[in-house]
């Protein structure tokens, strides 16, 4: 069972009411409190991780750090850190990592998470999966019961014959009403096509029902032909650092 640590805010609460983006910061900065020179670093994706990085910049320009190389997980995030000045190397130099910091679209009781409505989850899988230590950080919103309840789970997939994958991993969880959708850059039901930084397309499946052992469906989707990777992110994560209204919570794994 995780253990969970709680501790107020730094500095305390005060009766303003924090935006999703300052909790979203006050949870990255906690987070980078356990970096220490001479690691190497994943390098998270998405609006939470941001904050990560810009805190590990500026503790390196502070000369609080030194010797730090940064892994990132998406193109995004190699720009963010090559404009922050932050040295990078790859899973191919460096294929042991130290820690990752990293977001999380859902997170459940058990660690388990839902990754990738932001479209990097195949690299975040691959380094966050080569990390000896793996702390997610989220806004308390990010709370689910069960993983993949609610909103998107999402699949990458090769372009080639998407459509037969979609309706494959459709099939596959007819069960659990699933229905399956490729994601489109505005966000609507067509368009232009979103594209992963390895030129692959995303499925995001819904599902109206439980679908029943996470381990089991994880296995199912990636027999499938067609499947690249997908964002359910069991057992990685060893520590979630949450940040609500009331404070900080620290789940250990
Ligand atoms: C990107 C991800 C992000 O970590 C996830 O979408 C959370 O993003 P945000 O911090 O912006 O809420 O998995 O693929």
């Amino acid at each position: 069972m995780p253990s969970i640590e709680s501790g107020p805010l730094s500095p305390p609460p005060s009766p303003l009411i924090l935006t999703q983006d300052e909790l979203k910061k006050i949870a990255a900065y906690k987070a980078v409190e356990s970096v220490q020179s001479g690691m190497v670093l994943g390098l998270g994706t998405g609006s939470t991780a941001k904050h990560a990085v810009d805190r590990i910049a500026e503790l390196l320009h502070q000369g609080k750090l030194k010797n730090i190389i940064g892994i990132p997980t998406s193109k995004k995030t190699h720009q963010q850190a090559v404009s922050l000045g932050i040295p990078l190397s790859d899973l191919d130099s460096h294929p042991v990592v130290d820690l990752a910091i990293d977001g999380a679209d859902e997170v459940d009781s058990n660690l388990n998470l839902v990754k990738g409505r932001g479209g990097s989850l195949l690299r975040e899988k691959m380094i966050e999966s080569a990390c000896k230590k793996f702390i997610v950080i989220v806004d308390e919103s990010k709370l689910v019961a069960h993983v993949g309840a609610s909103g998107a789970m999402p699949v990458e997939v090769v372009p080639f014959c998407w459509k037969f994958t979609q309706n494959r991993l459709q099939s596959l969880f007819d069960y659990a009403g699933c229905v399956a959708k490729l994601r489109f850059n505005n966000g609507g039901e067509d368009g232009e096509i979103f594209v992963t930084d390895n030129r692959n397309y995303i499925v995001d499946l819904f599902f109206k029902k439980d679908v029943g052992d996470l381990k089991t469906a994880s296995d199912a989707i990636l027999r499938l032909a067609g499947v690249v990777e997908h964002g359910m992110f069991l057992d990685m994560a060893t520590t979630v650092i949450v940040a609500g209204e009331l404070g900080i919570t620290i789940k250990n794994k």
